[in-house]
């Protein structure tokens, strides 16, 4: 127990934050990227240090309810809200998924969420605004009081209006202070203003952006960073990043407004699920830093499984991401056909999303068989296997609000090639040959020739001592979430003060 600790003479009461929690995905039970892991592993070290969490998620029918059990709550068990002129009924479930100790809070509504998918349906804002407001519904009815109601991206961004309009008449959360995480401003929720109703705002109807409602429309994430007491994202770069016209995807006056309200904290990483010392999918496999036989193991079992012929100086190239334009797979698709042709090299990519992008990889695969292996979906599994068996990840992003995969390859020793872009030059120490310092290779312009002197560093580096070292410097990294977790801490502290 580490709970803020107050001391009165010779007693210390340990005074946890209560903290009302609310995200659209949370790993391992919903997924699509990285704000499921962080969602999860926050609260988990938040819970670890001995405070209170309440995490709300929707009951999804493609929730993974693997090892996990669920109780209704008795005084939760036939709930009814009006979301503008719909009114849905709804249970609360409670469980704790395997591994962990951080109890969730499901807001079971079928009419909403027994559907297929996480997103993409056409009442998706209904679906996400009936989250936001079941989460204050019941922190009410279990007399909860949070300090802090942490939301997350555009799904639960109108928490902090709600505070400050429904629910500022209850004495309860007199006291509460919100916060609002950006994992990614791409995404931003907008709706058609004939639907504004479903905000059930009422008379603080004014509160909503006029010019845009006027537009005909309505943005969630705006209204988060116009109204949360402190906007978080998800690395330094990112937060000064999205104060530019270039990234801030039109939300960039909002956030230079808010000024030093606008705070960037770097991801932690899971190092229990992400350890190639302790990785439950490698097997045999697993290495360390010390002694790498392992992470060779991993390379000989996926170029068995991926069909792929290594030689012993081919480069293996890994990718998994969801192949979207934010990744810079328009780039790859110009780099890698000459790469592949012109160097011993291969790749193992994961992935899937649009169309052109999946028909590229898939293009990629037949043209070099035997060199390229594209596996087209979602496996938690390769995801890991394909970590432990490259030699470099490829992550070539548009822009990256954090980005976990290339601090889970420094983990793995697997050598990061990344833009230098929000969370990627947060966390990756470019190589250099001189002092030997640095774990990666980055580059600055987004464009093919940017990427391809990055590939063609990392193909005239690899097999000397200079790739061992980076591996080494790679592989001492840390990015625990109990050094990134604290930094949330601090910044509940900055809002409510010590409790
Ligand atoms: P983003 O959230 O933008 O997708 P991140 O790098 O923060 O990017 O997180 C992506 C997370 O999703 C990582 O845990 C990554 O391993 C995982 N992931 C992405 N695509 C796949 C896939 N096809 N199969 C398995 N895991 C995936
Ligand atoms: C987003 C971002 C990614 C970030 C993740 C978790 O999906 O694209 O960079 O790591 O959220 O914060």
């Amino acid at each position: 127990m580490n709970a803020t600790a107050v001391i009165f003479g010779r007693y210390t009461l340990l005074m946890p934050y209560r903290i009302l929690f609310i995200s659209a995905e949370y790993a391992p039970l919903a997924k699509t990227g990285g704000l499921a892991d962080v969602s999860s592993a926050l609260c988990h070290y938040l819970h670890s240090q001995g405070h209170d969490v309440r995490v709300f998620l929707p009951w999804y029918r493609e929730l993974n309810r693997t090892g996990l059990t669920v109780e209704p709550v008795a005084s939760l068990e036939s709930l009814a809200l009006n979301v503008g002129e719909h009114r849905y009924e709804y249970r609360v479930l409670v469980g704790t998924p395997p591994g962990s100790q951080q109890p969730v809070h499901f807001i079971d509504c079928p009419a909403l969420y027994d559907r297929n998918g996480f997103y993409g349906h056409a009442d998706d804002h209904r679906r996400f605004l009936l989250l936001t407001r079941a989460a204050f519904e019941v922190a009410q009815r279990m007399a909860f009081a949070p300090h802090i109601l942490h939301c997350n991206d555009w799904h639960t961004a109108f928490a902090p209006l709600y505070l400050r309009t429904n629910y500022a008449w209850d004495r309860l959360f007199a006291a509460t202070r919100s916060v609002l995480t950006i994992h990614n401003i791409g995404y931003q929720g907008v709706f058609w203003s004939v639907e504004s109703g479903d905000l059930s705002l009422g008379d603080a109807r004014w509160m909503l952006h006029q010019d845009d409602l006027r537009d005909g429309r309505v943005n969630p994430l705006l209204h988060g960073v116009m109204y949360a007491d402190l906007v978080t994202t998800v690395s330094p770069t990112y937060a000064n990043e999205i104060r530019t016209p270039s990234y801030g995807a039109g939300l960039d006056p909002f956030l230079r407004d808010r000024g030093s309200q606008v705070i960037g904290i770097l991801n932690g990483v899971d190092y229990a699920e992400w350890d190639p010392r302790h990785d439950a999918h490698l097997g045999d496999a697993r290495y360390s830093a010390q002694d790498l036989s392992g992470k060779r193991a991993a390379r000989r079992a996926v170029a068995r499984e991926l069909s792929l012929s290594l030689g012993p100086k081919t480069l293996l190239f890994g990718i998994v991401s969801r192949l979207v334009s934010q990744k810079g797979i328009d780039l790859l698709e110009e780099v890698l056909p000459d790469v592949l042709s012109q160097h011993d090299c291969a790749l193992a990519a994961l992935g899937s999303g649009e169309p052109q992008f999946e028909g590229f990889l898939t293009r990629l695969s037949t043209d070099f068989p035997g060199r390229v292996h594209f596996t087209r979906g979602y496996s938690e599994r390769r995801a890991h296997w394909i970590e432990a068996a490259a030699d470099a990840f490829l992550m070539p992003s548009r822009y990256e609000p954090c980005g976990l995969n290339q601090m889970y390859s420094l983990r793995y020793g697997t050598v990061p090639i990344v833009r230098r872009t929000g969370g990627l030059a947060d966390s990756v120490t470019p190589y250099s040959r001189t002092t030997g310092l640095g774990d990666g290779i980055l580059f600055d312009d987004y464009s093919p020739g940017a990427l391809r002197a990055a590939i063609d560093q990392a193909l005239s580096l690899f097999g000397s001592a200079h790739w061992d070292r980076m591996i080494q410097n790679g592989m001492a990294r840390d990015f625990s979430w109990q050094t990134q977790g604290k930094l949330y801490l601090d910044a509940y502290r900055d809002l409510v003060g010590p409790v």
